[in-house]
Protein backbone atom coordinates (compact mmCIF):
# COMPACT_ATOMS: atom_id res chain seq x y z
CA UNK A 1 0.00 0.00 0.00
CA UNK A 2 1.32 3.00 -1.45
CA UNK A 3 0.70 5.65 1.60
CA UNK A 4 0.39 9.33 0.53
CA UNK A 5 -0.17 12.84 2.53
CA UNK A 6 -2.13 15.25 1.25
CA UNK A 7 -2.43 18.76 1.74
CA UNK A 8 -5.43 21.09 0.84
CA UNK A 9 -5.22 24.59 0.32
CA UNK A 10 -8.29 26.37 0.41
CA UNK A 11 -11.78 24.68 2.13
CA UNK A 12 -14.39 26.34 0.17
CA UNK A 13 -17.20 25.12 -2.07
CA UNK A 14 -14.58 22.69 -3.97
CA UNK A 15 -11.97 22.16 -1.52
CA UNK A 16 -14.73 20.71 1.03
CA UNK A 17 -16.58 18.54 -1.69
CA UNK A 18 -12.52 17.07 -2.04
CA UNK A 19 -12.57 16.36 1.32
CA UNK A 20 -15.71 14.81 1.59
CA UNK A 21 -14.46 12.56 -1.59
CA UNK A 22 -11.60 11.84 0.73
CA UNK A 23 -13.32 9.99 3.25
CA UNK A 24 -16.35 8.61 0.37
CA UNK A 25 -13.66 7.05 -1.18
CA UNK A 26 -10.97 5.68 0.91
CA UNK A 27 -11.81 2.31 0.56
CA UNK A 28 -11.81 2.09 -3.18
CA UNK A 29 -8.46 4.10 -2.90
CA UNK A 30 -7.15 1.36 -0.44
CA UNK A 31 -8.63 -1.66 -2.50
CA UNK A 32 -8.72 -0.64 -6.26
CA UNK A 33 -5.47 1.38 -6.26
CA UNK A 34 -3.57 0.39 -3.54
CA UNK A 35 -2.82 4.09 -2.51
CA UNK A 36 -4.13 5.42 0.70
CA UNK A 37 -4.28 8.91 0.23
CA UNK A 38 -4.81 10.43 3.87
CA UNK A 39 -5.23 14.59 4.99
CA UNK A 40 -1.98 15.94 6.44
CA UNK A 41 -2.63 19.29 6.39
CA UNK A 42 -5.14 21.91 5.27
CA UNK A 43 -4.81 25.81 4.69
CA UNK A 44 -7.08 28.75 4.40
CA UNK A 45 -7.18 32.48 4.03
CA UNK A 46 -7.10 32.83 8.00
CA UNK A 47 -4.79 29.92 8.57
CA UNK A 48 -3.96 26.40 8.28
CA UNK A 49 -3.15 23.32 10.36
CA UNK A 50 -0.69 20.51 9.43
CA UNK A 51 0.38 17.44 11.74
CA UNK A 52 2.07 14.66 11.49
CA UNK A 53 -0.23 11.79 12.86
CA UNK A 54 -1.69 10.03 9.90
CA UNK A 55 -5.13 10.20 11.15
CA UNK A 56 -6.81 13.82 11.01
CA UNK A 57 -9.29 15.15 14.12
CA UNK A 58 -12.83 15.05 12.20
CA UNK A 59 -13.05 18.35 12.44
CA UNK A 60 -11.22 19.03 9.46
CA UNK A 61 -13.12 17.15 7.13
CA UNK A 62 -16.21 18.79 8.21
CA UNK A 63 -18.09 22.68 7.62
CA UNK A 64 -15.96 24.07 9.95
CA UNK A 65 -17.85 26.48 12.61
CA UNK A 66 -15.33 24.52 15.15
CA UNK A 67 -11.84 24.81 12.76
CA UNK A 68 -10.02 27.74 14.40
CA UNK A 69 -10.75 25.67 18.15
CA UNK A 70 -9.08 22.22 16.27
CA UNK A 71 -5.84 20.80 17.57
CA UNK A 72 -2.92 22.08 15.19
CA UNK A 73 -4.76 25.09 14.12
CA UNK A 74 -2.59 28.29 13.88
CA UNK A 75 -4.49 31.96 12.86
CA UNK A 76 -2.46 32.90 10.34
CA UNK A 77 0.00 30.19 9.28
CA UNK A 78 0.24 30.27 5.70
CA UNK A 79 1.35 27.53 3.41
CA UNK A 80 4.16 29.54 2.66
CA UNK A 81 5.88 29.27 6.37
CA UNK A 82 4.84 25.11 6.25
CA UNK A 83 8.15 23.62 7.17
CA UNK A 84 7.36 21.22 3.80
CA UNK A 85 10.71 19.93 3.87
CA UNK A 86 10.72 17.79 7.27
CA UNK A 87 7.61 15.92 5.82
CA UNK A 88 7.56 13.12 3.30
CA UNK A 89 6.48 14.21 0.25
CA UNK A 90 2.51 13.87 -1.26
CA UNK A 91 0.51 15.99 -3.18
CA UNK A 92 -0.44 19.28 -2.48
CA UNK A 93 -4.10 20.20 -3.78
CA UNK A 94 -4.53 23.38 -4.39
CA UNK A 95 -8.85 24.84 -4.40
CA UNK A 96 -8.12 28.53 -4.04
CA UNK A 97 -9.03 31.61 -6.28
CA UNK A 98 -6.15 33.06 -7.98
CA UNK A 99 -6.07 36.67 -10.04
CA UNK A 100 -5.36 35.70 -13.43
CA UNK A 101 -3.34 38.37 -14.23
CA UNK A 102 -0.45 37.53 -11.42
CA UNK A 103 -1.81 33.67 -10.52
CA UNK A 104 -1.60 34.85 -6.99
CA UNK A 105 -2.20 33.59 -4.34
CA UNK A 106 -1.96 30.26 -5.73
CA UNK A 107 1.27 30.64 -8.16
CA UNK A 108 3.77 31.23 -4.64
CA UNK A 109 2.04 27.97 -3.73
CA UNK A 110 2.32 25.93 -6.21
CA UNK A 111 6.21 27.26 -6.29
CA UNK A 112 6.46 26.21 -3.04
CA UNK A 113 4.96 23.52 -3.02
CA UNK A 114 7.15 21.88 -6.46
CA UNK A 115 10.20 23.49 -4.85
CA UNK A 116 9.93 20.78 -1.86
CA UNK A 117 9.62 17.94 -4.10
CA UNK A 118 5.47 17.63 -3.61
CA UNK A 119 2.80 16.89 -6.68
CA UNK A 120 0.15 19.66 -7.45
CA UNK A 121 -3.40 19.01 -8.67
CA UNK A 122 -4.64 22.64 -8.97
CA UNK A 123 -8.21 23.83 -9.38
CA UNK A 124 -7.16 27.35 -9.24
CA UNK A 125 -6.60 28.78 -12.69
CA UNK A 126 -4.77 32.00 -12.27
CA UNK A 127 -0.97 30.52 -11.56
CA UNK A 128 -1.67 28.21 -14.88
CA UNK A 129 -2.65 31.05 -17.44
CA UNK A 130 -0.15 33.85 -16.01
CA UNK A 131 2.66 31.21 -15.53
CA UNK A 132 2.11 28.19 -17.38
CA UNK A 133 5.64 27.64 -19.10
CA UNK A 134 7.58 28.11 -15.81
CA UNK A 135 5.30 25.97 -13.60
CA UNK A 136 5.38 22.89 -15.43
CA UNK A 137 9.13 22.83 -16.42
CA UNK A 138 9.69 23.33 -12.89
CA UNK A 139 7.86 20.34 -12.05
CA UNK A 140 9.24 18.17 -15.11
CA UNK A 141 12.99 19.47 -14.01
CA UNK A 142 11.96 17.54 -10.57
CA UNK A 143 10.07 14.31 -12.25
CA UNK A 144 6.96 15.97 -10.75
CA UNK A 145 3.23 16.14 -11.46
CA UNK A 146 1.56 19.34 -12.00
CA UNK A 147 -2.43 18.41 -12.84
CA UNK A 148 -5.19 20.19 -13.39
CA UNK A 149 -8.40 18.82 -14.62
CA UNK A 150 -10.78 20.82 -12.41
CA UNK A 151 -9.33 23.67 -14.74
CA UNK A 152 -9.99 22.68 -18.07
CA UNK A 153 -13.77 21.40 -18.14
CA UNK A 154 -13.25 19.54 -14.44
CA UNK A 155 -15.86 16.43 -14.70
CA UNK A 156 -15.94 16.25 -18.16
CA UNK A 157 -12.65 14.65 -19.47
CA UNK A 158 -10.63 17.26 -21.92
CA UNK A 159 -6.90 16.97 -21.02
CA UNK A 160 -6.55 13.21 -20.56
CA UNK A 161 -8.76 12.34 -23.32
CA UNK A 162 -6.21 14.37 -25.65
CA UNK A 163 -3.33 12.88 -24.12
CA UNK A 164 -3.96 9.56 -23.66
CA UNK A 165 -6.75 8.24 -26.06
CA UNK A 166 -5.86 9.99 -28.62
CA UNK A 167 -2.48 9.35 -28.29
CA UNK A 168 -0.51 9.71 -31.88
CA UNK A 169 -3.20 10.88 -33.57
CA UNK A 170 -2.96 14.77 -35.08
CA UNK A 171 -5.49 16.91 -33.77
CA UNK A 172 -7.36 19.28 -36.35
CA UNK A 173 -9.48 20.73 -34.56
CA UNK A 174 -11.39 21.29 -30.71
CA UNK A 175 -15.30 22.53 -30.69
CA UNK A 176 -15.98 22.44 -26.93
CA UNK A 177 -19.01 23.66 -25.01
CA UNK A 178 -16.36 23.99 -21.58
CA UNK A 179 -19.02 26.15 -19.38
CA UNK A 180 -22.22 24.75 -17.74
CA UNK A 181 -23.61 28.25 -17.19
CA UNK A 182 -23.45 29.68 -20.51
CA UNK A 183 -24.90 26.41 -22.03
CA UNK A 184 -28.02 26.14 -18.60
CA UNK A 185 -28.80 29.82 -20.05
CA UNK A 186 -29.09 29.53 -24.05
CA UNK A 187 -30.18 26.09 -23.06
CA UNK A 188 -33.15 27.87 -21.14
CA UNK A 189 -33.26 31.00 -23.53
CA UNK A 190 -34.26 28.77 -26.54
CA UNK A 191 -37.54 27.29 -24.41
CA UNK A 192 -38.84 30.39 -23.70
CA UNK A 193 -37.11 32.34 -21.00
CA UNK A 194 -35.45 35.76 -21.36
CA UNK A 195 -31.97 36.48 -20.57
CA UNK A 196 -32.44 38.14 -17.58
CA UNK A 197 -35.14 35.20 -16.31
CA UNK A 198 -32.47 32.21 -17.25
CA UNK A 199 -29.83 34.09 -15.36
CA UNK A 200 -32.52 34.55 -12.24
CA UNK A 201 -33.05 30.85 -12.13
CA UNK A 202 -29.43 29.69 -12.87
CA UNK A 203 -28.39 31.76 -9.66
CA UNK A 204 -31.07 30.23 -7.69
CA UNK A 205 -30.04 26.89 -8.34
CA UNK A 206 -26.41 27.40 -7.87
CA UNK A 207 -25.34 27.25 -11.68
CA UNK A 208 -24.32 30.83 -11.95
CA UNK A 209 -22.18 32.99 -9.95
CA UNK A 210 -23.84 35.60 -8.28
CA UNK A 211 -21.41 37.68 -10.66
CA UNK A 212 -21.70 35.62 -13.90
CA UNK A 213 -19.62 37.86 -15.70
CA UNK A 214 -16.62 35.47 -16.46
CA UNK A 215 -18.98 33.06 -17.76
CA UNK A 216 -21.60 35.21 -20.14
CA UNK A 217 -18.26 36.86 -21.44
CA UNK A 218 -16.33 34.20 -22.35
CA UNK A 219 -13.78 34.37 -20.49
CA UNK A 220 -13.76 31.40 -18.56
CA UNK A 221 -14.36 29.40 -21.83
CA UNK A 222 -11.41 31.12 -23.45
CA UNK A 223 -8.89 30.26 -20.13
CA UNK A 224 -10.36 26.58 -20.58
CA UNK A 225 -9.05 26.89 -24.26
CA UNK A 226 -6.30 28.79 -23.58
CA UNK A 227 -4.96 25.80 -20.97
CA UNK A 228 -6.21 22.86 -23.46
CA UNK A 229 -4.09 24.78 -26.55
CA UNK A 230 -0.47 25.14 -24.51
CA UNK A 231 -1.08 21.64 -23.07
CA UNK A 232 -2.35 19.68 -26.17
CA UNK A 233 -0.02 21.46 -28.91
CA UNK A 234 2.68 23.28 -26.27
CA UNK A 235 2.09 26.46 -27.65
CA UNK A 236 2.65 30.05 -26.14
CA UNK A 237 -0.54 31.35 -26.99
CA UNK A 238 -1.57 34.61 -24.34
CA UNK A 239 -5.35 35.28 -22.98
CA UNK A 240 -5.04 38.38 -25.10
CA UNK A 241 -4.83 36.69 -27.81
CA UNK A 242 -7.92 34.71 -27.81
CA UNK A 243 -11.13 36.09 -30.28
CA UNK A 244 -13.69 36.41 -27.84
CA UNK A 245 -17.62 36.48 -27.88
CA UNK A 246 -19.64 36.48 -24.54
CA UNK A 247 -23.27 35.48 -24.60
CA UNK A 248 -24.76 38.41 -22.46
CA UNK A 249 -25.75 40.61 -25.59
CA UNK A 250 -28.10 38.10 -27.06
CA UNK A 251 -31.73 37.93 -26.43
CA UNK A 252 -34.06 35.31 -25.58
CA UNK A 253 -36.25 35.82 -28.74
CA UNK A 254 -32.65 35.30 -30.90
CA UNK A 255 -32.00 32.14 -29.27
CA UNK A 256 -35.54 30.77 -29.77
CA UNK A 257 -35.34 32.24 -33.84
CA UNK A 258 -32.51 30.46 -34.16
CA UNK A 259 -34.15 27.03 -32.71
CA UNK A 260 -36.80 28.10 -35.19
CA UNK A 261 -34.42 27.00 -37.79
CA UNK A 262 -33.79 24.16 -36.43
CA UNK A 263 -30.43 25.38 -35.12
CA UNK A 264 -29.25 25.02 -31.49
CA UNK A 265 -27.15 28.12 -29.90
CA UNK A 266 -23.58 27.39 -28.10
CA UNK A 267 -21.16 29.28 -27.16
CA UNK A 268 -17.99 27.31 -28.19
CA UNK A 269 -14.73 27.25 -27.28
CA UNK A 270 -12.75 26.78 -30.69
CA UNK A 271 -9.35 25.95 -31.12
CA UNK A 272 -8.37 25.06 -34.83
CA UNK A 273 -4.51 23.94 -36.61
CA UNK A 274 -4.03 25.02 -39.74
CA UNK A 275 -0.87 23.76 -41.11
CA UNK A 276 1.11 25.33 -38.55
CA UNK A 277 -1.00 27.98 -37.14
CA UNK A 278 -3.25 27.25 -34.09
CA UNK A 279 -6.55 29.72 -33.78
CA UNK A 280 -8.33 30.12 -30.80
CA UNK A 281 -11.82 31.44 -30.22
CA UNK A 282 -14.72 32.04 -28.49
CA UNK A 283 -17.78 32.13 -30.46
CA UNK A 284 -21.65 32.10 -30.80
CA UNK A 285 -22.53 29.11 -32.93
CA UNK A 286 -26.09 28.28 -34.70
CA UNK A 287 -25.02 24.22 -35.01
CA UNK A 288 -27.42 21.74 -36.55
CA UNK A 289 -28.41 18.21 -35.64
CA UNK A 290 -25.94 16.25 -37.09
CA UNK A 291 -23.18 18.10 -34.47
CA UNK A 292 -22.67 16.01 -31.47
CA UNK A 293 -22.69 18.79 -29.53
CA UNK A 294 -26.35 20.22 -30.76
CA UNK A 295 -27.57 17.32 -27.88
CA UNK A 296 -26.01 19.00 -24.89
CA UNK A 297 -28.25 20.34 -22.87
CA UNK A 298 -28.66 22.88 -19.87
CA UNK A 299 -25.20 22.50 -17.80
CA UNK A 300 -23.96 19.80 -19.24
CA UNK A 301 -20.38 19.90 -21.59
CA UNK A 302 -19.19 18.23 -23.93
CA UNK A 303 -16.09 18.40 -26.25
CA UNK A 304 -15.14 17.08 -29.90
CA UNK A 305 -12.12 16.36 -31.47
CA UNK A 306 -11.10 16.31 -35.24
CA UNK A 307 -8.35 13.41 -35.73
CA UNK A 308 -6.69 12.89 -38.75
CA UNK A 309 -6.37 8.72 -38.19
CA UNK A 310 -9.37 8.22 -35.48
CA UNK A 311 -12.30 10.60 -37.36
CA UNK A 312 -14.76 12.19 -34.63
CA UNK A 313 -14.45 11.87 -31.52
CA UNK A 314 -16.95 13.33 -28.74
CA UNK A 315 -17.10 13.56 -24.90
CA UNK A 316 -20.27 14.44 -23.43
CA UNK A 317 -21.26 15.35 -19.61
CA UNK A 318 -19.23 15.59 -16.61
CA UNK A 319 -21.32 17.36 -13.56
CA UNK A 320 -20.83 21.11 -13.96
CA UNK A 321 -20.61 21.53 -9.45
CA UNK A 322 -17.69 21.59 -6.64
CA UNK A 323 -17.99 17.85 -6.19
CA UNK A 324 -17.35 17.41 -10.09
CA UNK A 325 -14.57 19.64 -9.76
CA UNK A 326 -13.39 17.80 -6.52
CA UNK A 327 -14.24 14.37 -8.39
CA UNK A 328 -11.23 15.94 -11.44
CA UNK A 329 -9.08 16.83 -8.64
CA UNK A 330 -8.95 12.94 -7.04
CA UNK A 331 -8.58 11.97 -10.81
CA UNK A 332 -6.00 13.20 -11.22
CA UNK A 333 -4.32 12.70 -7.93
CA UNK A 334 -4.73 8.96 -9.13
CA UNK A 335 -3.26 9.05 -12.02
CA UNK A 336 -0.17 10.59 -10.65
CA UNK A 337 0.13 7.66 -8.17
CA UNK A 338 -0.92 4.63 -10.06
CA UNK A 339 0.51 3.50 -13.12
CA UNK A 340 -2.06 0.95 -14.91
N1 LIG B 1 -17.00 25.84 -7.93
C1 LIG B 1 -16.79 25.02 -8.96
O1 LIG B 1 -17.68 24.26 -9.37
C2 LIG B 1 -15.44 25.00 -9.62
C3 LIG B 1 -15.20 24.14 -10.72
C4 LIG B 1 -13.92 24.08 -11.28
C5 LIG B 1 -12.90 24.88 -10.76
N2 LIG B 1 -13.17 25.73 -9.73
C6 LIG B 1 -12.07 26.54 -9.19
O2 LIG B 1 -11.74 26.02 -7.90
C7 LIG B 1 -11.25 27.08 -7.07
C8 LIG B 1 -12.04 27.12 -5.78
O3 LIG B 1 -13.40 27.37 -6.07
P1 LIG B 1 -14.49 27.45 -4.89
O4 LIG B 1 -15.79 27.54 -5.59
O5 LIG B 1 -14.26 26.38 -3.90
O6 LIG B 1 -14.10 28.87 -4.23
P2 LIG B 1 -14.45 29.39 -2.78
O7 LIG B 1 -15.67 28.70 -2.26
O8 LIG B 1 -14.46 30.87 -2.86
O9 LIG B 1 -13.21 28.92 -1.87
C9 LIG B 1 -11.93 29.49 -1.98
C10 LIG B 1 -11.08 29.02 -0.82
O10 LIG B 1 -9.78 29.60 -0.98
C11 LIG B 1 -9.35 30.09 0.28
N3 LIG B 1 -8.40 31.18 0.13
C12 LIG B 1 -8.59 32.43 -0.35
N4 LIG B 1 -7.44 33.13 -0.32
C13 LIG B 1 -6.52 32.31 0.21
C14 LIG B 1 -5.15 32.44 0.52
N5 LIG B 1 -4.50 33.57 0.28
N6 LIG B 1 -4.51 31.39 1.06
C15 LIG B 1 -5.15 30.21 1.31
N7 LIG B 1 -6.45 30.02 1.04
C16 LIG B 1 -7.12 31.05 0.50
C17 LIG B 1 -10.63 30.59 0.94
O11 LIG B 1 -10.37 30.70 2.33
P3 LIG B 1 -11.52 31.03 3.40
O12 LIG B 1 -12.27 29.75 3.57
O13 LIG B 1 -10.75 31.39 4.62
O14 LIG B 1 -12.32 32.13 2.82
C18 LIG B 1 -11.59 29.47 0.56
O15 LIG B 1 -11.49 28.40 1.48
C19 LIG B 1 -11.39 28.36 -7.92
O16 LIG B 1 -10.14 28.67 -8.49
C20 LIG B 1 -12.43 27.99 -8.98
O17 LIG B 1 -12.25 28.73 -10.17
C21 LIG B 1 -14.38 25.80 -9.14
Amino acid sequence: MKEVPVILIGKGKVGQAFLHLLIEKRSIFRGKYQVDFFLQGIFRSSGGALWRRKEAQEVFFFPDEQLESAEYWQAGFNFLDAPLKKYSPGVVVLATASLLETGEPGLSYIRKALASGWHVVSADKGPLVSHFRELVTAAKTRGLSLKYSACTAAALPTVDVALTSLAGTEIIKIEGILNGTTNYLLTRMGEGLSYEEALEEAKNKGIAEPDPTRDVEGWDTAVKILLLARTIYGVEVKLEDIEREGMSGISGEEVRQIAGRGRALKLLGLISRDQRKISLSVKLVPLSKNHPLFFVQGAEKGICFTTDTMSLVTVIGGKSDPRGAAAAMIKDMINIFTRF
